[in-house]
């Protein structure tokens, strides 16, 4: 079986000075890739700064034989974005890897949450996707080659109590993708989303401490590396992932039902009468673009 390596490649990956983005950037590193360790070092709630975070992830990389360089700035501004871009490349003269694993919470249930705690959380996960993407791609676009990773969350892609500003944020992140695909398609830019489960910092008090052994940052490793190698070819999916499970879902829909011939109104009976077939996902599939959604329009478009 031959190794998977990067060799050659340079890699930014965010947040990376803790958890499950400390792993990434010390596989990448030991796999050959000379990764810029990203860290603003705050608290989970994203108050505070400091440089110790990614340093340390640095020499340990240093240590084990690898080339990394810290990077101290805030995903959630252009400038942070743009100076995270310019770190790789005046560092190791490009971008070939981007993984946007920086984050924070502030949880709180819909009906108590202030807007700040709203702001703030779009802000590092939604806005901090936009902010170091765009150079990202702008660099890797004048090479001709890319492999984008963007961190969802179960807490977005399905849900979860007192999460609603993370869970949008989350769910944002996959929207930025799907566009993305789209626009990379005729690029060797790989853009893919991944939701992983991890014992970290951002879980510990959530995650039963037995538990959390078997939930190892480690383990979303692999199949990150894998998304981010020259070998995958898979773009726009998103994977999710814990303890050594590792799965594909998706924004699915059903087959519908086609009512009336697109010149008659529709009543609000008729839907009632046949909503039963129109919330049947037996069958359902996922969709490459938006427009893909006409397909089952057709009968009545044609
Ligand atoms: P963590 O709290 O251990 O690590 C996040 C890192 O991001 C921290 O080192 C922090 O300093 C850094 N960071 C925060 N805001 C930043 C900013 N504005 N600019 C630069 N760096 C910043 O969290 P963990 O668990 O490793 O999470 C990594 C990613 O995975 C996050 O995006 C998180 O939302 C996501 N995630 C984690 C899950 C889990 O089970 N741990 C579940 C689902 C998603």
């Amino acid at each position: 079986m031959s190794e998977i390596r990067f060799d050659g490649r340079v890699a930014i990956v965010t947040g990376a000075g803790a958890g499950i983005g400390r792993m990434y950037a010390m596989e990448l590193a030991a796999r050959g890739a000379k990764v810029v360790v990203n860290d603003l070092g705050g608290s989970r709630d994203g108050t505070g700064a400091s440089s110790s975070a990614a340093d340390s992830v640095v020499d340990e990389i240093k240590a084990a034989g690898g080339e990394a360089v810290a990077n101290y700035d805030n995903v959630a501004t252009m400038e942070g974005g743009a100076n995270i871009v310019k770190t790789a490349i005046d560092a190791f003269g490009k971008v070939d890897i981007l993984i946007n694993n920086a984050g924070i919470l502030r949880d709180r249930s819909f009906l108590k949450m202030t807007e700040q705690e709203w702001d703030l959380v779009i802000a590092v996960h939604l806005k901090g996707a936009f902010c170091v993407t765009q150079p990202a791609i702008t660099a890797m676009k004048a090479n001709g080659y890319g492999r984008v990773i963007f961190t969802s969350s179960t807490s977005g892609l399905y849900g979860n109590f007192g999460q609603c500003n993370y869970g949008a944020a989350k769910m944002g992140v996959a929207g930025i993708m799907n566009t993305l695909k789209l626009e990379l398609a005729k690029y060797d830019i790989k853009i893919n989303t991944i939701a992983p489960t991890a014992y970290s910092r951002m879980t510990e008090d959530i995650i039963d401490e037995n538990m959390g052994k078997k939930l190892r940052p480690q383990f979303n490793s692999p199949m990150v590396l894998y998304l981010c190698s020259e070998e995958n070819q898979a773009t726009g999916q998103i994977f999710v992932m814990g303890a050594g499970w590792y799965g594909r879902t998706a924004v699915v829909s059903g087959p519908g039902v086609c009512i009336g011939d697109a010149q008659r109104d529709i009543t609000v009976e008729e839907i009632r009468d046949n909503f039963d077939k129109i919330s049947d996902l037996e069958g359902c599939k996922p969709h490459d673009s938006g427009t893909s959604i006409f397909s089952y329009m057709m009968p009545l478009l044609s």
